[in-house]
């Protein structure tokens, strides 16, 4: 899969990529992250991309003129399967949306900055507009490295053990039961028995009822499907 990234600040995003599970998946070739400057396609030489909003109010505006072209010369390679705009005026990303991004070859995520991008550009390119919460971030940058995190881990063939991504909250609308590790006591709290005994059906239905316990007392709207 690869995922492109238009941004007016791309060193935001130098290093959320190189490290751990992102950094194996481009090492085996099965993600490609590209990142682009939206200044290459400036309006003039000072490198201006955007412009005081038409009948006033602060705050500037990401043009037209940079972010079409910058499209139109990406796409020349080949159309994008999607055209992301990250934007709290988005719907609110989830793992079912992370779930069918993960199928698409090739997309690209637009980061908007100031008071966002030319309503034209979101009328004439823009497939889908995504906001990851109800909170207002200083630019899209970080949400486009979240929205990227979620969907790259679960490509077939990121995670090493397959079965893993299956087992993450919200794949099967609950959340996910608590996990135990070495030593079996801590502080005098032990691990829970079950866990001990080496019965894979009893793990499995501890965890189902714990998976449920937990979405019921945090997350009671999740079980409302
Ligand atoms: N840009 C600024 N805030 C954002 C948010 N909450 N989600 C997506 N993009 C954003």
């Amino acid at each position: 899969m690869i995922i492109e990234i238009l941004s007016a600040v791309p060193e935001l995003l130098n290093s959320p990529f190189e490290h751990s599970i992102m950094k194996r998946a481009q090492e085996r070739g099965i993600l490609t992250i590209k990142m682009h400057s939206l200044r290459k396609w400036a309006i003039n030489k000072h490198g201006q991309i955007d412009d005081y909003q038409y009948g006033g109010g602060a705050g500037m505006v990401m043009m037209c003129e940079p972010l079409a072209n910058a499209i139109d010369e990406l796409q020349l390679e080949g159309k994008f399967d999607e055209i992301i705009f990250v934007t709290p005026d988005g719907k609110t990303f989830e793992q079912k949306d992370a779930n069918s991004l993960s199928l698409k070859n090739r997309i690209l995520i637009i980061c908007g900055h100031y008071k966002g991008i030319d309503q034209r550009i979101r009328d004439l390119y823009v497939t889908q507009e995504i906001s990851i919460g109800d909170y207002v971030l200083s630019g899209g940058e970080l949400a486009a490295a979240v929205i990227i995190d979620a969907v790259g881990r679960i490509i077939p063939g990121v995670l090493n053990d397959e079965t893993s991504a299956l087992t993450d909250s919200f794949q099967d609308n609950l959340l996910a039961p608590p996990v135990y590790s070495r030593p079996a006591e801590f502080r005098g709290i032990p691990v829970p028995p079950v866990l001990l005994t080496g019965d894979p059906k009893k793990v499995d239905i501890w965890r189902q009822e714990q998976a449920l316990d937990r979405t019921k007392k945090r997350r009671p709207d999740l079980l409302k499907d």
